[in-house]
């Protein structure tokens, strides 16, 4: 077979909605898409463990912090799950890793946010899990089999991470008018940053068109942004709060809600490692990965002495 056989073929199976296992033929440019994606979806579920995981301590109650502490292990699991789809497609776990802990790779901007209050736990629940999960469930449809397989138990999760959130801000949303200016105070300073969690415009978008194509992405930046506007714009009335946002109103001819622009000189900063965050996290990444060290090479030693073991029996 020729290499335009090959190429044929695999567009054939994408455009058959059959998905693209590990050992099947693939253009090397949607082997390296797939690779950046995944690595980078899978460092921001680690890196996302790090706001939370601030306020494990200081949870109000025991109840509280059972549940942050069992979403904050979740981020940690989908790490796992994603960094083994990504090592599918031939790259390693210590390279993605490396690349994260040296600044190279990126990650999410929205976990360069901090998390001052309690209530950011709901509104990181509530928002930014709100529109992870508008991009996950998509992906469980996208083309690449194990991504897509790694999708549909992060959505569950994700799904259970939302409604925590939006819980934690409906009980805040009726307290004190302390309680009720921290839970104002934290939609306030979230809104913005989960917004351009979806990504640049789709006009500065460099890898949509392609994506789409691959069907690795299925909804544009631009079309789930609009989706999750929609989507809270209607929720937050339940909570008696509002979008820091005077542009947003609802466009009956569009049917659908119209809201301000987006910083974008903020939003690149924060991609470019400049956010208000930034070193912080890596810098807190990096002391975990040396302070974990020792955990490594014992593994490391027990799977070879385990692999010795089995060899003495064979011979
Ligand atoms: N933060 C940081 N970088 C971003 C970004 C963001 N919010 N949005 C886009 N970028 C980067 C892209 O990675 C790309 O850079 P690169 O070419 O050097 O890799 C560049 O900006 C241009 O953007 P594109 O629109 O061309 O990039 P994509 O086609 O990859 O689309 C995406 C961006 C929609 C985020 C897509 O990569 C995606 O769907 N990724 C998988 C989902 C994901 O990673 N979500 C992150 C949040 S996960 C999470 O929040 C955990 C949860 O538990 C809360």
């Amino acid at each position: 077979m020729v290499i335009q056989d090959f190429e044929r073929i695999f567009q054939e199976k994408i455009d058959n909605e059959i998905k693209i296992e590990p050992k099947d033929w693939m253009p090397e440019a949607y082997r390296k898409t797939n690779i950046r994606q995944i690595s980078q979806h899978a460092h921001s579920e680690v890196v996302g463990m790090l706001p939370e995981g601030n306020w494990i301590s200081r949870a109000p109650s025991l109840k509280r912090k059972a549940i942050l502490i069992a979403k904050v292990q979740d981020e940690a699991g989908h790490g796992l799950y994603l960094y083994s789809s990504a090592e599918t497609l031939g790259t390693s776990r210590d390279e993605m890793i490396n690349d994260l802990h040296s600044g190279k790779a990126k990650y999410s901007s929205i976990f360069n946010y901090p998390s001052l209050s309690w209530a950011d736990m709901g509104a990181i629940g509530w928002l930014v899990d709100g529109a992870a999960i508008l991009n996950q469930v998509m992906l469980c449809r996208t083309s690449y089999g194990p991504y897509a397989r790694a999708m549909v138990r992060i959505c569950k999760e994700e799904s259970f991470h939302q409604r925590q959130g939006f819980e934690t801000l409906l009980v805040l949303s009726k307290g004190t008018k302390e309680q009720k200016d921290m839970c104002q105070d934290a939609i306030n300073r979230w809104w913005w940053p989960s917004l351009m969690m979806f990504g640049p415009k789709d006009s500065e978008s460099t890898n949509s068109d392609q994506s789409m194509k691959w069907k690795i992405k299925r909804k544009t930046n631009d079309e789930l942004r609009q989706q999750f506007v929609d989507m809270i714009a209607e929720q937050i009335k339940l909570l008696g709060m509002r979008l820091p946002d005077n542009k947003l109103q609802w466009n009956e001819e569009r049917k659908h809600y119209d809201f301000g622009e987006i910083n974008w000189d903020e939003f690149w900063n924060v991609v470019k490692g400049n956010g208000p965050c930034n070193k912080q996290r890596l810098a807190a990444r990096n002391k975990a990965h040396e302070e974990g060290s020792w955990v490594r090479k014992a593994a490391k030693v027990y799977a070879d002495k385990k692999l010795k073991h089995k060899k003495e029996k064979i011979a």
